[in-house]
């Protein structure tokens, strides 16, 4: 029987960085276009990934491949891969320094997917969280890939041999899952796959829906979720509408627990800033929230403007983003197929080569 390790959690900020100028290490993480990327998605994640491009050779990718686990309108998921792609490239995440590609056009993510679904037990999908939210929430289209998918994360994943992969705390049990996976496969096969490591940033804030403090700004609550391509009218709008605290101080202070509006606003404010909470609550001193939040939905449409305005030239550019998507599969593929070569001879198929 093969002994499941437990994964030893690499919460930090900065992972070592060796100083020799060797191989640099890997980093990779897939985001599903299931979704239109909003502020939660910016300052939590994405607005750190260009500054880490010196340090490790990052792989990005949009996970379509995932996202048909629920049902998708098939116009709407191809504008949106490439909307993500032209985002990320806006939100500076250089192309050069980064291979960002789209999952479903490196073949090797499809092939390693199946083969690890056969070293992946029953029991041990039907434990995944994720999995029991989300046929709970689907009830109509429990179907074999949604209860598969860790299998073919696994196969993302493994086939780059990553140092690190940056997820949300929601998919650190997918993660854990690709190490039991690759331990089993290789205490079978020998030494074929990377053990990786979560990568749980404790930078990167923490947004809360606007309308909804109480739990993460998100997609499906669109009032109070603001998207990246939000013209400033509506941003503005939303800041407006944003919920404060009933409490009788009804002044700018930091008090998660019981002022969780505000401090929401003032995270927001201080992230696109970098000022303070306590200089921000001194900035506002006497003023009401009627000045507070309209001066919040100013500076995130200011921060907001060049990216949405870079984006919108990069997806009417199409000979461009197709170059970057090309040149993207072509240089994950060659990092993929060799994995996956590997894979295929260990287990027994017999090469074309
Ligand atoms: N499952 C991830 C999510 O839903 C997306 C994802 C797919 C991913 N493959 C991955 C993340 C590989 C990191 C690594 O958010």
């Amino acid at each position: 029987m093969i002994g499941e390790k437990t994964m030893s959690e690499n919460v930090s900020g900065d992972p070592q960085i060796q100083t020799q100028a060797e191989k640099k290490k890997v980093m990779l993480s897939g985001i599903q276009p299931s979704g239109d990327l909003h502020l939660g998605n910016y300052l939590g994640a994405i607005i750190n990934w260009g500054a880490r491009s010196d340090e490790f050779d990052c792989f990005y990718f949009m996970a379509d491949l995932h996202t048909i686990t629920v049902r998708q309108e098939p116009a709407k998921l191809r504008q949106r891969t490439l909307e993500q792609l032209a985002l990320y490239i806006a939100c500076g995440l250089d192309p050069e320094k980064n291979t960002l590609f789209i999952q479903s056009q490196v073949p090797a993510h499809a092939q390693l997917g199946w083969v690890l679904e056969c070293y992946t037990q029953f029991g041990e999908l039907s434990r995944m969280t994720q999995f029991k939210d989300k046929s709970e929430k689907h009830k109509d289209n429990i179907n074999a890939g949604l209860f598969a998918y860790p299998s073919l994360m696994a196969a993302d994943i493994l086939l780059y041999r990553p140092d690190y992969v940056p997820v949300g705390e929601d998919q650190k049990q997918h993660v854990e899952l690709t190490r039991n996976v690759a331990e089993r496969f290789n205490s079978i096969y020998g030494d074929v796959f990377k053990i990786p490591e979560p990568y749980i940033a404790k930078t990167g804030a923490r947004i809360y829906g606007l309308t909804t403090p109480d739990s993460k700004m998100s997609k499906s609550i669109p009032e109070g979720c603001v998207f990246l391509m939000d013209d400033p009218d509506t941003i503005a709008r939303k800041f407006k509408r944003a919920v404060t605290d009933s409490d009788t101080e009804r002044c700018v202070r930091f008090d998660r627990e019981n002022k969780p509006g505000v401090s929401n606003l003032m995270n927001i404010y201080s992230t696109v800033t970098g000022k303070s909470f306590e200089e921000i609550e001194k900035e506002f001193e006497g003023k009401g929230y009627g000045v507070f939040k309209p001066a919040v939905g100013e500076c995130v449409i200011d921060t907001l403007r060049p990216i949405r305005e870079e984006a919108s030239r990069i997806i009417k550019d199409k000979a461009y983003l197709e170059s970057v998507y090309k040149n993207g599969a072509e240089r994950a593929s060659r990092v993929a197929d060799r994995t996956l070569a590997k894979v295929y001879k260990k287990v027994g198929f017999v090469s074309l080569k």
